[in-house]
């Protein structure tokens, strides 16, 4: 397994595993795939932003997994601040990746001069959650039924990560 940062060549795969969390998880609240245009364009934003973007890549060359920093809110004095991914396939969970993934992501932060990453998260994605607070990540919010999925109301979680 190889941890690496993402080229424009991984987004097909990157596409792959949110579009299959789109249909089968509430860990986004996206209702419909997205395209692979709309994913190179996203990637291209963060390439020419400097946000980081991780894959887990196999033995085979097939990508399990990715991590992102993401800008956290268009306003200047959010600048700081990151709101983060972290996506594994569904048959890849439970390994180990999500911890290979989000690590380098903190580093990257740091090194881009960030000061917090935000990660909302669904409350009932205890694995997630787990995964973050391993990471240095204490809750800060609890927002009570803002999303709606699968034809229920979904509660979100906001855990940050200070990087000073
Ligand atoms: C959430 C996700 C990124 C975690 O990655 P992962 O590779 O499955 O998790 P890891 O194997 O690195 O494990 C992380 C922690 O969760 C625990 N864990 C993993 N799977 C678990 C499970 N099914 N039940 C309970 N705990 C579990 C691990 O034991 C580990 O904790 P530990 O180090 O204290 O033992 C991954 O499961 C995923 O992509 N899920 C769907 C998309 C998603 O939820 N993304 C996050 C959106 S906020």
């Amino acid at each position: 397994m190889t941890i690496r940062p993402a080229t424009r060549t991984d987004c097909p795969g990157i596409l792959a595993i949110y579009n299959d969390a789109v249909l089968t998880t509430t860990a986004t609240y996206d209702y419909e795939p997205r395209t692979l245009a709309q994913r190179e364009e996203w990637f291209d934003q963060h390439t020419r932003d400097g946000y980081a973007v991780f894959v887990a890549e196999d033995e085979s060359g097939r990508i399990v997994g990715w991590s992102a920093l993401n800008p956290y809110h268009a306003r200047p004095g959010y600048r700081f601040t990151s709101e983060n991914s972290v996506y594994i396939a569904a048959d890849k969970r439970g390994q180990g990746l999500g911890k290979l993934l989000l690590s380098p992501l903190i580093d990257a932060a740091r090194a881009r001069g960030l000061h917090a990453i935000i990660a909302a998260i669904d409350a009932t994605n205890e694995v997630s959650i787990r995964l973050h607070a391993k990471f240095g990540f204490v809750q800060v919010g609890h927002f009570k039924q803002v999303g709606y999925k699968f034809d229920r109301w979904l509660d979100v979680i906001y855990m940050e990560r200070l990087l000073d």
